[in-house]
């Protein structure tokens, strides 16, 4: 609604006002209003962001102190996706910028890629859950429209899913991550279908060492996908 569509409101009402009161019409009122700045289109990279900064879709808004939309590159040639903000993260308002973060962007760029040349990085859900549970079911559905629109705008050659609870849900699936990792599968969103690798989260790599060589192999099998070899 413009300013001047909120004037003409307004003075609607005081007339109505005047007319169910006194009946007689009293001295018109001045009403100023800020001109709402326009939206960013919806269908940017830059306007999802805006709503899930101002999402109220779910209880994680209430404890959030920043969203966490995802960054990195439009046209990326890896997605990566996680499963939702931590502490750090919620504080900055980025994804994967605590110590899981940095740890991923090193194994990101033992495979030439960073999410300033040729990667985005998400989340399953851009609120963090309280004391970093799992999300619950509802708020993984009420946030994957997001994820899906954030897909099908960055069009990635692939998708690299870090994390039991991202995997199994946009897989839909109770599948452990032994089970899952370490193959390329393929996601559907709208009418395209993405090449899709499973891994291990960073974060529990740094909780068991013993997920780092399969997690390296992981790494290695995208590369070999990502030049072709
Ligand atoms: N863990 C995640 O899954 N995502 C983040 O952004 C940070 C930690």
């Amino acid at each position: 609604m413009t300013s001047a569509d909120k004037q003409k409101v307004a003075q609607f009402l005081d007339l109505t006002a005047d007319y169910l009161g006194s009946g007689y019409k009293s001295e018109k009122k001045e009403y100023t209003f800020n001109q709402s700045q326009p939206k960013t289109d919806p269908n940017t990279i830059e306007g999802i962001a805006e709503e899930i900064r101002s999402c109220r879709n779910c209880a994680l808004c209430e404890k959030r102190l920043n969203a966490a939309p995802g960054e990195g590159v439009l046209q990326p040639l890896v997605m990566v996706i996680g499963e939702g903000p931590g502490e750090d993260e919620d504080k900055q308002g980025r994804p994967f910028v605590g110590k899981a973060g940095q740890l991923l962007d090193k194994m990101l760029e033992s495979i030439g890629l960073s999410r300033t040349t040729n990667t985005f990085i998400a989340n399953v859900v851009k609120c963090r859950p309280p004391n970093n549970r799992d999300p619950y079911p509802e708020e993984t559905n009420a946030c994957s429209h997001f994820l899906e629109r954030q897909i099908s705008l960055l069009k990635p050659k692939f998708i690299l899913i870090a994390g039991r609870v991202s995997a199994q849900t946009l897989l839909k699936t109770t599948e452990s991550i032994g089970k899952l990792r370490g193959k390329f599968t393929e996601l559907i969103v709208g009418n395209d279908k993405y090449p899709l690798l499973v891994t291990y989260h960073p974060a529990a790599l740094l909780r068991n060492e013993d997920y780092k060589r399969p997690s390296w192999e992981d790494l290695k099998l995208l590369k070999s996908k990502l030049t072709g070899e």
